[in-house]
């Protein structure tokens, strides 16, 4: 343990800042790898298919850049999302499709081209209404963030779905 503490004078190891790399991922690898995915066995039941993009020049274990992750969500048709809320926050875009998301028992519907905002440690479910074609969602979270203070924390609603109380 000895060994691995140091001192730092003061600002010193903060200049230069890290360099991080502009990245690109085309529309092409981006479907290709949705599309891979969603055939795989195990999906996890809150979120479907996912597809997160990673800048390993962040440094970090995920991260788009160091502190915001995006990530492309691909919800099935008829697919209802396990309701569950983290620290973090998030935006969706919808680039296709049509459905509703549940925000702590409001429910917001949502088609291709909207935008929604996701509050911290709000209870959320994504559904997909449509019931032959699929819907995704461009979600941007500040997770990395959250993971780098410490505070990253996520929780499942027991029973898996909210009540409704009130249509957006
Ligand atoms: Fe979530």
């Amino acid at each position: 343990m000895g060994e691995q503490r140091k001192f730092i004078t003061y600002l010193d190891s903060m200049s230069p800042p890290p360099r991080i790399q502009p990245m690109k991922w085309t529309r092409e690898e981006i479907y290709e790898k949705l599309e891979q995915l969603r055939k795989a066995p195990k999906k996890d039941p809150r979120a479907g298919t996912v597809a997160s993009l990673y800048n390993p020049s962040t440094g970090n274990v995920m991260g788009t850049t160091p502190s915001i992750l995006a990530g492309f969500q691909w919800i099935e048709p008829g697919e209802h999302g396990q309701a569950h809320r983290h620290t973090f926050a998030g935006i969706y875009y919808v680039v296709r499709g049509r459905g509703y998301t549940v925000v702590d028992g409001q429910k917001i519907e949502w088609k291709e081209g909207d935008v929604l905002s996701l509050p911290a440690w709000s209870f959320h479910e994504n559904v997909n209404t449509d019931p032959n074609e699929p819907a995704i969602l461009l979600g941007v979270f500040d997770l990395p963030l959250m993971m780098g203070l410490r505070t990253m924390l996520e929780e499942e609603l027991e029973g898996g779905y909210q009540e409704i109380k009130q249509e957006v």
